[in-house]
């Protein structure tokens, strides 16, 4: 997650400086782990309104976006412990003495016992040890009723459930106990899930944007076509032509509290409830974007387009964009190096397995009506 993080201080953050301020709304088309979001609600008197086809990116995005004052973090962890410790106690999850194969299996069919839809079933043996699925699904069984509390414990447990989660970078599938991979395995499975929960929780609850604004699960080319003048939308479409549900499906079921039965080495739900982007897919990629560049300029709106500056798996890159766009609105480019997940790419040889990026450049276009 994050990967337009980098980029707000490497060139995005001046742009955003140039034209926030005039605007009236700033809308988050594809927010992803809502960094960029998060950045101008924070940092700008807009309000900020965050899309994506997963629950947990407008999950993520909610927790700040949706309010203007912060919360105590130390209160709000105590009495959501507080509830959910007995929830974790009931499941009896076996400790880890030492992370080995007879272990992982150990763990896999403790875990079977478990109704097939709760998260310790699907995960605990796979991603996450016992003792951390248990917690995922004790702390999500006890989430606050309330907004705003709501919200920030719900992006909390999303942040620490991806980085506990023993998986190359994100949930396409996680590591297995091979004499290899073991090690990583291990590493994921140390983690004390509850320490990562908080520390995510001192993220997120003091911080809040400038003026409320709202997240949403919806197509980026739907909302287009209800935005107004006056709204800057920032537009950071998937680049590859692999579905961005088959690497967090996981991070979606926690967001969701349950899970359809799983199947496979990756544990995923059937495919028909995964999220499916056209922009994921070549034969239909640049028609989607293109058709959001008309519903764009068809409503009077300014836009931010970031994208890498070659062409990408899925068939699109940023020159056939910005082609497009120069004839239906006024477009200014800036390229700036910028670092961007592979997402399944293979890994840099000798970087291990977390780090399966590239170097990259990567264009910012920005378009005003015409
Ligand atoms: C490149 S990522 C965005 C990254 C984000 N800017 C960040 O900083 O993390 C693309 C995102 O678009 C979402 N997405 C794909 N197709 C979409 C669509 N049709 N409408 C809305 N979101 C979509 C994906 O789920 C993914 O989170």
């Amino acid at each position: 997650m994050g990967s337009k993080r980098a980029m707000l201080g490497n060139g995005l953050g001046h742009v955003l400086d140039d034209m926030v301020g005039r605007h009236k709304r700033f809308v988050d088309l594809f927010t992803g782990s809502a960094s960029v979001a998060w950045h101008v609600a924070q940092r700008y008197p807009i309000a900020t309104f965050a899309f994506d086809l997963q629950r947990y990116s407008a999950a993520l995005a909610g927790a700040v976006i949706q309010r203007n004052s912060p919360v105590n973090p130390v209160r709000l962890w105590s009495d959501w412990l507080r509830r959910a410790t007995p929830k974790f106690e009931e499941f009896s999850a076996p400790e880890i003495k030492a992370v080995n194969a007879a272990f992982v299996m150990k763990a896999r069919k403790w875990a079977c016992q478990f109704d097939q839809t709760s998260l310790v079933h699907a995960y605990a043996g796979h991603y996450y040890s016992p003792v951390q699925a248990c917690w995922i699904q004790a702390l999500r069984d006890s989430i606050p009723q309330k907004s705003p509390n709501r919200e920030i414990c719900l992006a909390a447990l999303v942040m620490a459930a991806s980085k506990c989660a023993a998986s190359p970078g994100h949930t396409a599938q996680p590591f297995q106990p091979t004499d290899t991979a073991i090690k990583y395995l291990e590493i994921s499975w140390q983690r004390n899930f509850c320490a990562d929960v908080q520390a995510a929780l001192s993220q997120i609850a003091p911080v809040h944007a400038q003026i409320i604004g709202k997240s949403k699960v919806g197509d980026a080319n739907v909302v287009a076509s209800q935005l107004q003048p006056g709204d800057l939308v920032f537009i950071d479409p998937p680049y590859s032509a692999v579905q961005y549900s088959r690497f967090y499906h996981v991070l979606e079921a926690i967001t969701i509290g349950s899970t359809s039965p799983v199947f496979g080495v990756g544990r995923y739900p059937p495919l028909h409830e995964r999220p499916s982007s056209r922009y994921s897919q070549k034969t239909t990629a640049r028609l989607a974007i293109q058709e959001l560049l008309v519903a764009l300029a068809a409503r009077g709106v300014s836009a931010i387009i970031t994208f890498p500056d070659h062409e990408c798996s899925n068939g699109v890159d940023a020159y056939m964009i910005k082609n497009y766009a120069s004839e239906i609105f006024e477009a200014k480019t800036k390229i700036v190096s910028s670092v961007f997940s592979t997402l399944g790419g293979p890994s840099l040889s000798g970087q291990g397995p977390r780090l399966a990026r590239l170097n990259a450049d990567e264009m910012i276009l920005c378009l005003e009506p015409r």
